[in-house]
């Protein structure tokens, strides 16, 4: 048994239509979910309401992929904290490379998190390396460098159920993925800075590895002591192959 409930998350990215959206919803809850892991599926701010009509009532939970670091108001194209909540969806993605890529500095994520919690929201916090830092050996000290800038003022208290993403910005769609050791050895470290600021939450708190997930290398990943979960991104758009994914968090004794 894994020492937290392993947590799977399909990010479904700017994919698919909301028609096709929700016939993917409809052919992933066909699938039972074990009560072993916690099954979630990120979809575009414009699907979120028609995929929640199909999963609620299901093992299926929701996330959004990202919100505003603005309280409801005049920020024309943007999505806030509170419409997300209204929905009742617990978990919002913050940080993603792709958002970050966009301008998303550690400084905005750490206004966005803190609104976040304001609001009662679970991020998913995403951090992330990119190649030529992998190649200078500089993983551990970047990734906690984006921690440390975006979340180390902010009161541990505040963190609960909270979740880190180890993503490599290297393995993204990339078909590479870090190696099963390379995203323990980075989740270890993950850990005990979560542990410095609060023990407590060191041993609850989930961090996932995302980057190139597959259903032929989700086990041996998830199987790494400090691994608790993963966020799937390409892989996450087939219900069959996600559904294989999801049942790779499930381990009996
Ligand atoms: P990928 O994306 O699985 O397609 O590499 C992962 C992610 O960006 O969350």
């Amino acid at each position: 048994m894994k020492k937290r409930i392993p947590f799977i998350c399909g990010n479904w990215k700017m994919n698919t239509t909301v028609e096709e959206g929700v016939n993917l919803a409809k052919a992933l809850k066909e699938q039972t979910v074990s009560e072993e892991v916690e099954a979630v599926i990120a979809p575009s701010f414009l699907h979120l309401y028609p995929v929640k009509e199909v999963v609620d009532g299901s093992s299926w939970k929701l996330s959004a992929q990202d919100m505003s670091s603005e309280e409801m108001g005049a920020h024309t194209g943007e999505v806030a904290g509170e419409m997300i909540q209204g929905l009742e969806i617990p978990y919002v993605i913050l940080g993603h490379s792709e958002a970050r890529g966009r301008g998303q500095s550690n400084e905005l994520l750490k206004k966005k998190l803190e609104r976040a919690f304001a609001l009662g929201l679970k991020p998913i916090f995403c951090i992330g390396e990119d190649e030529s830092v992998y190649e200078e050996g500089e993983t551990i000290s970047f990734v906690l460098n984006q921690l440390e800038e975006s979340l180390g003022s902010i009161p541990t208290e505040k963190w609960k159920g909270m979740l880190f993403a180890y993503e490599p910005i290297w393995a993204i769609g990339t078909g590479k993925t870090a190696s099963a050791e390379d995203a323990q050895k980075v989740a270890k470290e993950i850990r005990r800075w979560i542990h410095e600021k609060n023990g407590k939450l060191g041993e609850e708190l989930r961090i996932l590895y995302g980057g190139s997930v597959k259903s032929d290398n989700a086990r041996s990943i998830l199987e790494q002591e400090d691994v608790d979960g993963l966020l799937v991104g390409g892989a996450s758009l087939k219900a069959e192959e996600f559904g294989k994914i999801v049942g790779a968090g499930v381990f009996h004794e």
